[in-house]
């Protein structure tokens, strides 16, 4: 047929031609002689233009056109006389495919704000706020794929049930097989909860990491891109219970290297977009000042492809942990009480206030930190000869805070076992993963690179649950 998408229409469409296009009515306006409608199919931000001759179209037929109705339009691609779009349609045949029965269909054309919009989240795709940002997250994606096979790294993929808990948190959903109304039980009348996976206890991964290592270790450069779970009450913009994490694992990497590679990395993704987004970043951009203009102006965040491109300019600040808490110890915001936790000394985990300050305010860059005390780190990471800190490493972006949480990891066997015994990590049960330290061990180092904080970066969203297509957070979970 010659039907074509909208992005196609505009892009490459003949004009002169006839052609076909479906898709979703934006808007409709005109008078008894002409209406224009705007018509969107998901391929672009942008809408083509059909120009209806009341004369050629039935009025009933007309009629059915409302915001949200789904349409086949035929007629002659043509270019456009007014100013926006260069073509637009002239229509000989107007077919009305569904009715959205403007009494009762939710998104109409106006603004809605953020939050009317989670209501009713299943239909907010049909917004040009949230087909920008999925086109986006989808081109994200991709540039990640490319990017490590550019550079000879291979997808692996990791289990989403397991036994182990990779970051030691406890902050695990569990799997279960068991039969709520007739659970096995312990001596004491308890659940035994040893049993739930058809004997086995199992929950979902917080992170595919240990099982990458493996891969790091015989294919020399591995990364994993898929869903991890956290089981943690947290009601925040920057935490979601189901997000997506991109972790790759390198063997002979030390964390300078590992260093390199997610600043590159970073730098690359963000590059992709603005050379393939640049449409929706401008919508997103654009909506943006709109919803900051009423601020005052040192409230008022950097414009999105200024923003972009300031991260591309500037080289990562690297700062030891010791270094920041000096730096936080200090700060003005510390001493007059604005911090909502203040910072008291070395030794405290760092809130995300704090790392926004170091990145905003401080160093006016992104910022990656190493040398964090080792008790708030996980087991693996590689121990520094001061006994104290690990080479850990976490990177910090404007507006989000941690972005990427990595480290060198500990490649002595003795070592990482007495700190698995030291934090209460059953040793006996991890004898798949102390291998790798057993049987040529050598030193590596990976990172996770969470999908959803890139994303609230790249597109600007102030809210995680507006840049996955369907949120999971505490209590939400329906569709
Ligand atoms: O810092 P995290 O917990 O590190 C790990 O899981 C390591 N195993 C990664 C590795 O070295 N291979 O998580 C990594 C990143 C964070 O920096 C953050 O961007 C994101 O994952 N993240 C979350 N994103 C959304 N919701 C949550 N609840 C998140 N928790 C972590
Ligand atoms: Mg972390």
């Amino acid at each position: 047929t010659s039907r074509m998408s909208v992005k196609e229409l505009l892009q490459s469409g003949d004009c002169g031609k006839e052609v076909e296009v479906k898709g979703w009515v934006r808007t409709k306006r005109g008078n008894k002689q002409v209406n224009f409608i705007a018509l969107n199919d998901g391929s672009t931000i942008n809408n083509i233009q059909v120009v209806v001759d009341m004369e050629k179209v039935a009025e009933e037929v007309m009629k059915k056109v409302t915001t949200g109705a789904a349409i086949h339009v035929k007629g002659l691609l043509v270019e456009s006389a007014g100013s926006g779009q260069a073509r637009e349609i002239q229509a000989n045949e107007v077919i009305v495919m569904g009715e959205a029965d403007p009494e009762k269909f939710p998104i109409q054309p106006k603004k809605h704000s953020l939050e009317f919009l989670r209501e009713v989240a299943h239909l907010r795709f049909r917004t040009n706020i949230f087909g920008a940002v999925f086109r986006i997250r989808h081109a994200m994606a991709f540039a990640i794929h490319q990017y490590f096979n550019d550079h000879g790294f291979y997808y692996l993929h990791t289990p989403l049930i397991t036994a182990s808990d990779c970051e030691g948190a406890g902050e695990m959903f569990r799997v279960t097989t068991l039969d709520p109304k007739n659970p096995p039980l312990l001596e004491d009348g308890s659940v035994d909860f040893r049993q739930d996976f058809f004997g086995k206890s199992t929950n979902l991964t917080v992170s595919g990491q240990l099982e990458g290592e493996l891969g790091a270790m015989s294919l020399g450069k591995i990364y994993t891109f898929g869903p991890t779970f956290r089981a943690e009450n947290s009601n925040t913009t920057r935490h979601l219970s189901e997000f997506w994490m991109i972790e790759p694992e390198v063997a002979f990497n030390d964390l300078e290297d590992n260093m390199d590679l997610a600043e590159d990395f970073l730098k690359y993704l963000i590059r992709y977009a603005l050379e393939h987004c640049m449409d929706d970043l401008l919508f997103l951009s654009k909506r943006l000042q709109e919803e900051e203009k009423d601020k005052k102006a040192e409230e008022r965040s950097m414009e999105l492809i200024e923003k972009l491109q300031f991260v591309l300019n500037h080289e990562f600040e690297r700062v030891t942990y010791t270094e920041a808490i000096d730096i936080l110890k200090n700060s003005k915001q510390n001493k007059n009480g604005k911090f909502q936790y203040p910072v008291t000394g070395w030794g405290v985990d760092l809130q995300s206030e704090h790392e926004r300050y170091l990145v905003e305010k401080h160093f006016k860059k992104p910022v990656i930190l190493t040398g964090y005390p080792k008790e708030i780190k996980a087991f693996y990471m590689k121990q520094n000869p001061d006994g104290k800190t690990v080479a850990a490493m976490d990177v910090l972006f404007p507006q989000i805070g941690e972005i990427i949480g990595g480290s060198q990891r500990e490649e002595d066997y003795n070592k990482l076992v007495t700190r698995m015994q030291e934090v209460g990590i059953p040793v006996s049960s991890m004898s798949w993963y102390l291998d790798t330290r057993r049987f040529g061990s050598a030193e590596h180092s990976g990172f996770g690179l969470g999908f959803e904080r890139l994303l609230l970066f790249v597109t600007g969203m102030g809210n995680i649950r507006d840049v996955i297509p369907f949120p999971r957070t505490p209590k939400n979970a329906e569709f």
